[in-house]
């Protein structure tokens, strides 16, 4: 007998399919657009130039001499590849220095290096978790954490984002489930821009007895006095059992980490198959990521941590004042507030925020479009980002352009969520 459905069958009819068809006919993609250089404050994308407010290059380092030369060294030392995995001909002294440098950073005992920081959270999550146990998690964790948790096999019980209320509820239904309950949230939420309530979360954590794991992709080489994330922000690193971080973000480079005690890490790291199966990074990401920790944790990293901080509240400032729907600054346990260098700006409907994304791109700004399932349905959003290495001029340039968009764009298609 032969099989009923075609297995691509799927690939023809999806849900998207239509929309993806009618945004390619019109030019209106606002993915896979191709850059023409590095990463900089203004870049050469398409032939034309545009402030850049749609990368991950927190503080500007991946075109800093240094990190390049920790690239280039680390590539003329090692070569081009290491062709095997970490456990068996992938390890290089690189490695283990970038490890002992990030448990220093972190303030943790160990740290494990993996090759993408994707696969530090499928690594850490899919081995430390398994079936009989529970995993509660924020609805904005990143996808990795989801397919973390998913490929455990434990039961995967999901709060409302950033309600307290309802972690607190799936904790109570967690006990009962009989198992070891680990609780998994992003420190910076990275569509949102929003922080996690680390300290109250850590509250209910211990007192349900659970552990704590935060994804600090968006927060390390950010927020705190030694830019150690989220938990460091909020105090309560000792608090936070797992501590997962990527290089490509801040620290301008490709790869993942994860840090916590040695009991934990060492376990992971001869178990962990996201770890284990796969090729080391290339020895230049390695070399890049090192030289851009070492300027991170010298006393240019809180300037630079200063600097970016400083772009991003200009920037929610300026969006808010011209009439945008940006996230509020969020209060912080000693009375100030944080803005984060993610600043979305909400939009709403799916293609209001394509047609928006292409006027900006057209007046010369580049941002991400986020559509579900990156956030909930009928809350599309810009996500712009900003870098240390902007300025307020650069800024206001975006500025103007949001400006002059929004008049157009609102006459045409109908009001934006207004601030
Ligand atoms: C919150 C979060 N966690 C994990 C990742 C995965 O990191 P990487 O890009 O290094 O695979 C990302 C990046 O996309 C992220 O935003």
């Amino acid at each position: 007998m032969r099989t009923a459905i075609d297995v691509f069958e799927k690939v023809r009819g999806h849900e998207r399919a239509e929309q993806l068809r009618a945004a390619r006919e019109n030019d209106l993609l606002p993915y896979f657009r191709t850059l023409e250089g590095p990463a900089g404050p203004v870049v050469e994308m398409e032939g034309a130039e545009r402030v850049m407010l749609g990368s991950n290059n927190y503080l500007g380092l991946t075109g800093d001499p240094r990190v390049v030369q920790g690239a280039r060294d680390a590539l003329e030392a090692y070569g081009t590849g290491l062709t095997g995995s970490r456990l068996l001909n992938g390890t290089i002294a690189l490695h283990l220095e970038l490890e002992a440098e990030l448990a220093a950073w972190m303030g943790t005992e160990d740290a494990l290096v993996f090759t993408t920081g994707h696969q530090a959270n499928v690594g850490t999550l899919g081995t430390i978790l398994a079936p009989g146990d529970t995993v509660v998690a924020d609805t904005g964790d990143h996808a990795s954490i989801l397919d973390g948790c998913l490929l455990s096999r434990a039961k995967l019980r999901a709060f409302r984002h950033n309600r307290l209320d309802k972690l607190e509820k799936q904790l109570e239904r967690a006990a009962a489930d009989g198992g070891g309950v680990l609780v998994v949230v992003d420190g910076v939420f990275s569509m949102e821009g929003d922080v996690a309530p680390l300290p109250q979360i850590a509250d209910l954590v211990e007192r349900y007895g659970a552990r704590l794991m935060v994804d600090e992709a968006h927060g390390a080489g950010v927020l705190g006095r030694r830019g150690a994330g989220a938990s460091e922000l909020f105090g309560v690193e000792d608090r936070v059992d797992l501590r997962m971080g990527t290089f490509s973000k801040s620290l301008a480079s490709c790869g993942g980490f994860i840090a916590g005690s040695h009991e934990v890490v060492d376990f992971l790291r001869i178990q962990s198959r996201a770890f284990l199966f796969t090729a080391a990074a290339v020895p230049a990401a390695v070399g890049a990521a090192l030289a851009a920790l070492r300027i991170v944790d010298s006393p240019e990293g809180p300037e630079l941590f200063g600097r970016v901080l400083d772009n991003a509240r200009y920037l929610n400032r300026g969006l808010h004042d011209l009439g945008f729907h940006v996230v509020d600054p969020q209060p912080l346990p000693d009375g100030s507030t944080v803005v984060t260098p993610i600043v979305p700006v909400l939009v709403g409907d799916d293609w209001k925020a394509v047609l928006l994304w292409r006027a900006l791109y057209d007046a010369g700004v580049f941002v991400n479009v986020a559509l579900h399932p990156a956030v909930p349905p009928g809350g599309a959003l810009l996500r712009t980002s900003v870098m240390a290495t902007h300025d307020h001029a650069t800024l206001d340039r975006a500025l103007a352009a949001f400006a002059a968009v929004k008049a157009a764009f609102e006459a045409e298609h109908g009001p934006l969520p207004g601030a």
